[in-house]
């Protein structure tokens, strides 16, 4: 036994490497890193043009100038071969001419520095080489070519999962990387696999902390949701990494990117630009270039910034600054206009008499007697530079909110505000009002109050109306209040509550699940569990339906026009209200409820835990029972009778597949899918062009018992079967089911060619990561 483990423990000796270990820090990355990478915006589509064009702007369009350095080249930049010779990595010389060396050097020349991509596997992401076991002549390649930051990523990387493992390999590059005797950023991209943050500190400048980022307020909300939390382990030389900005690329609002500059900022992360800049629109470069949130983000104390309240997704933020004030972020991840606020002694500040607010994106000056706080949009973000202030006349800082609920056009809504004084003293003749788009009516036209003091608050109740025929859809309301302060001066603020106005449904059959209910209590989700998996009710798995975790109620508005409901529910309590009457109730069975003529339609959930209604239709105006339900999806592979054609593309990796019964969401049978190794992928080409230009996109649903798979959907187009490929997606439930929606353009296809729906030639999903996979009901919808 003794014996035993000492051969294990020489066996653990052997493979430390042989120089002495490198001990981070090293004195770079002081501040989190600056730059721009291109894979956010281009994926596989690099060049040394692209590299080049992007040095040029960062001159021209001050994006040096406001501090970001590094140029960042990411996956796809190499052959997929190394040289038959030396071993070295080689540059694809169609992509980069000059190679990597020649791209540095331009790069250097305006003052700027040359970041790289690699990857601790095998192969990287995308299937060029990677550097697992070829660490320390790749970092010299590296550091011969000029490079000065290395994103090293985790794909292939034939690990057994110990975070042991993961340590030895990427200190095995940090290793490499010190040999060279060349500074180099050393940036650990392992996606808080193995809590990098609790080891990263001496191993890397950067480490990342979450999946890939994707350009959507989901996917930004879920990043800061996990990152928020790792201060403690961040500071000068060594920083958590919430990955790239997505900043400008369109999918988001100009609030939301807001608040990811922001809140990367305050959270101390990289900025690492990822839109193209030969395009980005003087807002995108504004929200980029702004001065004093970058001053936030590269303040030199390193701090990241630490949450002193998190309420229901309303959570404020403090962060140090090294000229002894505070950068106070006041963040609502929530869908409506919130108050958000501390005391100041919660906080860092030092106890004082007031407070100075600067509000960093809007530049207006505050005072506050002793509560930081602002209304603050759904999915948005107020940060204010507070320091101590002496008793100075300065406007007093006020808080003006508002709620409604769902308006139905031509009725009445309550509408409620409130404004409070934060302010040192009393503001004077305040007046409240609101107002909707032009047509709406808000009665009364004011509430008034003569004098309000520090900490007061005045309510007002309001009644807002949308005019007959409003289309369903989120509006503005401006809430205002105007006051007089100090002496004479006369000051208004305003906010704005966006108020969703809901329609009755359509005629004909419907997923209910599609439609926007007009309120909701309780935790609820769409055509998923509360676990994050497809509905099941014994062994039937549905693509729809409303999970909840009881006690949960659901309100839709129906004006009077529908007829029917149906839905199957399992075990649970289950009620159906068709304005004031009982219509179906009970559990495991199917309910039908008869809703003729009822305004309202209420579906509750009582008992505890999880209650699903599993693909509930509506039926409203004249429609027959056989009509198909809308949505509508047209079944393109349903793996009843076989395997419809599929295969396992990649042979080298071998893998199987075979219908199977352990796995469907229509019919009794889907397709297993066996891949032994990472990276594989399965599909068909179809022996004759699929017509989908009816459908926004492709669906199936997966049920996988691997954890961290990352997938991408992929099309071929046209006679030159032109790969189109994209839409990641990270596989976060192991065990657990799903469905996969992939929008066509969401699908991008390389350099000119353009994704013809009506011309699809091959259907292929890619998994990164191996294993059992059942897939059923590939349909476009
Ligand atoms: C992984 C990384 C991404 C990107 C791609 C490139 O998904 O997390 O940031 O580098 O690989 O293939």
């Amino acid at each position: 036994m003794r014996r035993l483990l000492v051969t294990a423990l020489l066996a653990t000796l052997a493979v430390l490497p042989a120089s002495p270990a490198q001990a981070l820090p090293d004195g770079q990355a002081l501040t989190p890193p600056m730059g721009f990478n291109d894979w956010n915006a281009f994926g596989c589509d690099v060049s040394e043009q692209l590299i080049k064009e992007t040095a040029d702007l960062f001159v021209a369009e001050g994006v040096k100038d406001a501090g970001y350095r590094y140029v960042n080249i990411d996956d796809c930049w190499a052959l997929k071969e190394r040289h038959p010779a030396t071993g070295k990595l080689v540059p694809d010389p169609v992509k980069f001419p000059s190679g990597i060396a020649g791209t540095a050097a331009y790069v250097h020349s305006k003052g700027l520095k040359l970041g790289i991509y690699g990857d601790a596997g095998t192969n990287t992401c995308a299937g060029y080489p990677g550097s697992l076991g070829h660490e320390e002549l790749d970092a010299q390649t590296l550091a011969d070519w000029g490079v000065d930051y290395l994103k090293y990523d985790n794909c292939y990387n034939e690990s057994d999962g110990s975070q042991a493992e993961y340590i030895r390999r990427y200190t095995a590059m940090r290793d490499a990387l010190a040999k060279t005797g060349r500074p180099i950023v050393f940036s650990i991209c392992e996606w808080g696999t193995t809590q990098p943050w609790t080891w990263g500190a001496d191993v890397g400048h950067l480490w990342r902390t979450t999946g890939d980022i994707s350009d959507n307020w989901p996917s930004l909300k879920s990043i800061i949701a996990q990152n928020v939390g790792l201060a403690p382990y961040a500071g000068p030389g060594h920083w958590n990494d919430p990955d790239m900005l997505e900043i400008g690329n369109g999918g988001m609002t100009d609030t939301e990117y807001r608040t990811h500059m922001s809140m990367w900022a305050m959270m101390a992360a990289p900025l690492i630009i990822g839109t193209d800049l030969r395009e980005a629109s003087p807002s995108t470069l504004s929200i980029l270039t702004n001065r004093d949130i970058i001053g936030i983000d590269q303040d030199r104390l390193g701090v990241q910034g630490w949450v002193v309240t998190d309420s229901g997704g309303l959570l404020v933020l403090d962060k140090p600054l090294a000229s002894g004030e505070h950068a106070i972020a006041l963040y609502n991840s929530t869908d409506t206009l919130a108050t958000i606020g501390a005391d100041a002694s919660a906080t860092g500040l030092p106890r004082a008499s007031a407070y100075r607010l600067r509000d960093v994106w809007t530049g207006a000056v505050t005072q506050a007697r002793r509560t930081i706080e602002a209304a603050v949009p759904a999915h948005g973000v107020v940060v204010f530079r507070v320091r101590p202030s002496g008793p100075t006349a300065a406007a007093p800082a006020v808080t003006v909110a508002g709620s409604s609920g769902t308006l139905v056009p031509g009725a009445g809504s309550p509408l409620a505000t409130t404004v409070t004084n934060r302010g040192v003293g009393a503001i004077t003749d305040l007046r409240v009002s609101a107002a909707g788009p032009s047509g709406w009516t808000v009665t009364p036209a004011s509430v008034r109050r003569r004098a309000l003091h520090t900490d007061e608050s005045l309510t007002g109740e309001f009644s807002l109306t949308a005019p007959a025929g409003t289309a369903a859809g989120s509006y503005p309301v401006t809430i205002s209040a105007s006051y007089v302060w100090g002496s004479r001066h006369r000051q208004a603020t305003a906010s704005t509550l966006m108020v969703n106005v809901v329609n009755a449904p359509p005629a004909g059959r419907r997923h209910l699940s599609t439609l926007q209910p007009a309120s909701v209590s309780g935790e609820v989700f769409y055509d998923q569990n509360s676990a994050g998996n497809l509905i099941s009710i014994d062994s039937r798995v549905y693509v729809r339906g409303i999970g909840t975790t009881a006690p949960a109620t659901l309100d839709y508005y129906l004006g009077g026009t529908c007829r029917s409901l149906t839905a199957d529910v399992g075990a649970g309590s289950f009620q159906i209200y068709a304005d004031d009457t009982l219509a179906a109730s009970g559990s495991s069975q199917t309910l039908t409820a008869d809703l003729t003529g009822a305004t309202w339609l209420r579906l509750i959930t009582t008992g505890t835990g999880p209650a699903d209604w599993a693909s509930p239709v509506l039926g409203c105006g004249s429609f027959a029972p056989g009509d198909p339900v809308q949505p509508a999806s047209r079944t393109l592979f349903s793996f009843e009778s076989g395997t419809d054609g599929f295969g396992i593309a990649n042979a080298d990796g071998g893998g199987s597949v075979e219908p199977s019964t352990a796995f469907s969401t229509d019919g009794s049978a889907g397709l297993l899918v066996h891949t032994p190794v990472n990276g594989n992928w399965f599909g068909l080409a179809l022996p004759s062009a699929l017509d989908l230009s009816e459908a926004p996109g492709l669906k199936f649903d997966m049920r996988t018992d691997t954890l961290g798979s990352v997938g991408e959907i992929a099309v071929q187009v046209g006679d030159a079967y032109t790969w189109c490929q994209g839409g990641q997606w990270t596989w976060t439930n192991p065990g657990g089911s799903r469905t996969i929606a992939r929008a066509f353009d969401e699908i991008s296809c390389p350099g000119g060619v353009t994704l013809d729906p009506a011309d699809i030639r091959a259907v292929w999903v890619f998994l990164n990561t191996g294993g059992n996979v059942w897939i059923d009901n590939v349909r476009a919808e």
